[in-house]
Protein backbone atom coordinates (compact mmCIF):
# COMPACT_ATOMS: atom_id res chain seq x y z
CA UNK A 1 0.00 0.00 0.00
CA UNK A 2 1.18 3.43 -0.95
CA UNK A 3 0.60 6.07 1.85
CA UNK A 4 1.79 9.85 1.15
CA UNK A 5 1.44 10.55 5.11
CA UNK A 6 4.75 10.89 7.43
CA UNK A 7 4.70 11.12 11.51
CA UNK A 8 7.41 13.41 12.35
CA UNK A 9 8.78 13.91 15.92
CA UNK A 10 10.94 13.89 18.57
CA UNK A 11 12.46 11.64 21.18
CA UNK A 12 15.32 12.19 24.01
CA UNK A 13 15.91 15.15 21.52
CA UNK A 14 16.86 13.30 18.30
CA UNK A 15 14.71 13.91 14.77
CA UNK A 16 12.78 11.00 14.04
CA UNK A 17 9.77 10.40 11.18
CA UNK A 18 7.70 7.28 10.62
CA UNK A 19 6.52 6.91 6.73
CA UNK A 20 6.15 4.35 4.01
CA UNK A 21 9.21 2.20 3.21
CA UNK A 22 9.70 2.39 -0.62
CA UNK A 23 11.43 -0.65 -2.28
CA UNK A 24 14.32 2.01 -3.05
CA UNK A 25 14.55 2.86 0.92
CA UNK A 26 15.77 -0.79 1.79
CA UNK A 27 19.16 -0.67 3.24
CA UNK A 28 21.76 -3.24 3.80
CA UNK A 29 21.42 -2.54 7.73
CA UNK A 30 18.02 -3.10 7.51
CA UNK A 31 19.18 -6.78 5.38
CA UNK A 32 22.03 -7.51 8.01
CA UNK A 33 19.78 -7.03 10.59
CA UNK A 34 16.98 -9.79 9.17
CA UNK A 35 20.12 -11.87 8.91
CA UNK A 36 20.95 -11.79 11.89
CA UNK A 37 17.47 -12.30 13.96
CA UNK A 38 17.14 -15.44 15.02
CA UNK A 39 14.61 -15.27 17.76
CA UNK A 40 11.10 -13.44 17.18
CA UNK A 41 10.90 -12.95 13.18
CA UNK A 42 8.80 -15.42 11.97
CA UNK A 43 8.00 -14.15 8.34
CA UNK A 44 11.86 -13.55 7.81
CA UNK A 45 13.61 -15.59 4.79
CA UNK A 46 16.32 -17.74 5.50
CA UNK A 47 18.58 -15.54 4.03
CA UNK A 48 17.73 -12.03 2.89
CA UNK A 49 19.64 -9.67 0.14
CA UNK A 50 19.38 -6.68 -1.06
CA UNK A 51 17.09 -7.27 -3.96
CA UNK A 52 14.89 -9.91 -2.02
CA UNK A 53 14.37 -7.64 0.22
CA UNK A 54 13.35 -4.41 -2.09
CA UNK A 55 11.12 -7.44 -4.55
CA UNK A 56 9.71 -8.15 -0.54
CA UNK A 57 8.74 -3.94 -0.36
CA UNK A 58 7.98 -4.01 -3.74
CA UNK A 59 5.04 -6.91 -3.29
CA UNK A 60 3.67 -4.68 -0.41
CA UNK A 61 3.65 -1.61 -1.96
CA UNK A 62 1.35 -3.17 -4.44
CA UNK A 63 -1.15 -4.88 -2.35
CA UNK A 64 -3.91 -2.92 -0.84
CA UNK A 65 -3.90 -5.22 2.41
CA UNK A 66 -0.54 -4.71 3.48
CA UNK A 67 1.67 -1.80 4.71
CA UNK A 68 5.28 -1.63 5.45
CA UNK A 69 6.64 1.79 6.95
CA UNK A 70 10.22 3.26 7.99
CA UNK A 71 11.48 4.32 11.20
CA UNK A 72 14.33 6.99 10.85
CA UNK A 73 16.46 8.65 13.57
CA UNK A 74 18.98 11.20 12.61
CA UNK A 75 18.41 10.17 8.77
CA UNK A 76 19.34 6.70 9.55
CA UNK A 77 16.20 4.26 9.16
CA UNK A 78 16.37 1.97 12.32
CA UNK A 79 13.33 0.29 11.97
CA UNK A 80 10.20 -1.40 10.44
CA UNK A 81 6.71 -1.76 11.22
CA UNK A 82 4.49 -3.83 8.96
CA UNK A 83 0.39 -3.79 8.75
CA UNK A 84 -1.83 -5.93 7.48
CA UNK A 85 -5.61 -5.60 6.94
CA UNK A 86 -6.47 -8.88 8.47
CA UNK A 87 -5.60 -10.72 12.19
CA UNK A 88 -4.34 -13.85 12.67
CA UNK A 89 -8.26 -15.20 12.64
CA UNK A 90 -9.07 -14.13 9.47
CA UNK A 91 -11.36 -10.98 10.79
CA UNK A 92 -11.21 -7.70 9.52
CA UNK A 93 -8.57 -6.22 11.82
CA UNK A 94 -5.48 -4.26 11.48
CA UNK A 95 -2.62 -5.95 12.50
CA UNK A 96 1.01 -5.09 13.14
CA UNK A 97 4.47 -6.38 13.50
CA UNK A 98 7.94 -4.64 14.50
CA UNK A 99 11.66 -4.34 14.16
CA UNK A 100 14.47 -2.70 15.17
CA UNK A 101 17.73 -3.87 13.12
CA UNK A 102 20.64 -3.30 15.51
CA UNK A 103 20.68 -4.27 19.12
CA UNK A 104 22.62 -0.97 19.98
CA UNK A 105 19.67 0.40 19.41
CA UNK A 106 17.14 -1.99 21.19
CA UNK A 107 15.80 -1.45 25.32
CA UNK A 108 16.25 2.56 25.08
CA UNK A 109 12.54 2.90 24.34
CA UNK A 110 12.61 2.89 20.72
CA UNK A 111 10.38 -0.19 20.44
CA UNK A 112 7.67 1.21 22.20
CA UNK A 113 8.48 4.78 20.20
CA UNK A 114 7.73 3.07 16.75
CA UNK A 115 4.32 1.29 18.17
CA UNK A 116 3.03 4.34 19.21
CA UNK A 117 4.27 6.18 15.40
CA UNK A 118 2.83 3.19 13.71
CA UNK A 119 -0.65 2.96 15.22
CA UNK A 120 -0.69 7.42 14.92
CA UNK A 121 -0.12 6.37 11.33
CA UNK A 122 -2.65 3.81 11.31
CA UNK A 123 -5.20 5.91 12.26
CA UNK A 124 -4.78 9.27 10.70
CA UNK A 125 -4.18 7.83 7.09
CA UNK A 126 -6.44 4.46 7.24
CA UNK A 127 -8.59 5.67 9.95
CA UNK A 128 -8.84 2.45 12.03
CA UNK A 129 -10.43 1.96 15.00
CA UNK A 130 -7.99 -1.03 16.73
CA UNK A 131 -4.87 -2.60 16.12
CA UNK A 132 -3.87 -5.67 17.24
CA UNK A 133 -0.56 -7.72 17.25
CA UNK A 134 0.85 -11.12 18.98
CA UNK A 135 4.46 -11.87 20.31
CA UNK A 136 5.77 -15.04 21.60
CA UNK A 137 5.25 -15.18 25.80
CA UNK A 138 9.18 -14.84 26.22
CA UNK A 139 9.28 -12.00 24.15
CA UNK A 140 9.20 -9.36 26.81
CA UNK A 141 10.47 -6.50 24.81
CA UNK A 142 7.78 -6.54 22.04
CA UNK A 143 5.29 -7.51 24.65
CA UNK A 144 6.29 -4.04 27.00
CA UNK A 145 6.03 -2.07 23.53
CA UNK A 146 2.83 -2.43 22.54
CA UNK A 147 1.38 -2.36 26.37
CA UNK A 148 3.26 1.00 27.36
CA UNK A 149 1.02 3.10 24.54
CA UNK A 150 -1.81 1.59 25.13
CA UNK A 151 -2.50 -2.43 24.31
CA UNK A 152 -4.23 -4.80 26.52
CA UNK A 153 -3.77 -8.20 26.16
CA UNK A 154 -6.98 -9.90 24.91
CA UNK A 155 -6.10 -13.57 24.84
CA UNK A 156 -3.48 -16.36 25.08
CA UNK A 157 -2.60 -19.65 23.59
CA UNK A 158 0.78 -21.75 25.24
CA UNK A 159 3.25 -19.75 23.18
CA UNK A 160 1.96 -16.26 22.47
CA UNK A 161 0.16 -13.45 23.79
CA UNK A 162 -2.17 -11.63 22.00
CA UNK A 163 -2.99 -7.76 22.51
CA UNK A 164 -5.66 -5.44 21.20
CA UNK A 165 -5.50 -1.22 21.14
CA UNK A 166 -8.44 0.55 21.22
CA UNK A 167 -7.40 3.98 18.72
CA UNK A 168 -8.91 5.70 21.52
CA UNK A 169 -6.40 4.18 24.20
CA UNK A 170 -3.37 5.02 22.20
CA UNK A 171 -0.96 6.49 24.45
CA UNK A 172 2.33 9.16 23.50
CA UNK A 173 5.04 8.00 25.37
CA UNK A 174 6.18 10.73 27.45
CA UNK A 175 9.79 11.38 26.27
CA UNK A 176 8.28 11.79 22.69
CA UNK A 177 7.57 15.39 21.61
CA UNK A 178 5.07 15.83 18.37
C1 LIG B 1 10.73 -6.01 19.94
C2 LIG B 1 11.59 -4.77 19.81
C3 LIG B 1 11.08 -3.90 18.63
C4 LIG B 1 11.47 -3.96 21.12
O1 LIG B 1 12.23 -2.79 21.02
P1 LIG B 1 13.04 -2.20 22.25
O2 LIG B 1 13.60 -0.91 21.81
O3 LIG B 1 13.98 -3.22 22.74
O4 LIG B 1 11.89 -1.98 23.33
P2 LIG B 1 11.80 -0.79 24.36
O5 LIG B 1 13.16 -0.42 24.85
O6 LIG B 1 10.97 0.31 23.77
O7 LIG B 1 10.99 -1.48 25.53
C5 LIG B 1 9.58 -1.33 25.63
C6 LIG B 1 9.16 -1.63 27.02
O8 LIG B 1 9.32 -3.01 27.29
C7 LIG B 1 9.80 -3.18 28.60
N1 LIG B 1 10.86 -4.19 28.55
C8 LIG B 1 11.90 -4.23 27.71
N2 LIG B 1 12.66 -5.30 27.95
C9 LIG B 1 12.07 -5.96 28.98
C10 LIG B 1 12.37 -7.12 29.71
N3 LIG B 1 13.44 -7.87 29.38
N4 LIG B 1 11.56 -7.48 30.71
C11 LIG B 1 10.48 -6.74 31.03
N5 LIG B 1 10.13 -5.63 30.36
C12 LIG B 1 10.93 -5.23 29.36
C13 LIG B 1 10.38 -1.90 29.09
O9 LIG B 1 9.82 -1.62 30.33
C14 LIG B 1 9.99 -0.87 28.06
O10 LIG B 1 9.18 0.14 28.56
P3 LIG B 1 9.84 1.43 29.29
O11 LIG B 1 10.86 1.99 28.34
O12 LIG B 1 8.69 2.35 29.47
O13 LIG B 1 10.43 0.94 30.55
C15 LIG B 1 13.09 -5.11 19.54
O14 LIG B 1 13.62 -5.74 20.66
C16 LIG B 1 13.27 -6.00 18.31
O15 LIG B 1 13.31 -5.51 17.20
N6 LIG B 1 13.40 -7.34 18.54
C17 LIG B 1 13.59 -8.30 17.47
C18 LIG B 1 12.34 -8.48 16.61
C19 LIG B 1 11.12 -8.75 17.44
O16 LIG B 1 11.14 -9.41 18.45
N7 LIG B 1 9.98 -8.20 16.95
C20 LIG B 1 8.69 -8.37 17.58
C21 LIG B 1 8.07 -9.65 17.11
S1 LIG B 1 6.49 -9.90 17.89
Amino acid sequence: MKLSGQIEFKFKNMEAYLHVLSPQGVTREYVDGLNRERLFLETKPDTASLASQMEYVRGIEEDSARVICGLWCGGELIATAGGQRLNAAGAEVPTIGIFIFNETFRGQGWGKVLVWAMCHFLVNELGVASVQAAMKKENLSSKGSFLRVGFEVISQDALYHYLELKAKNLVQPDEVVS
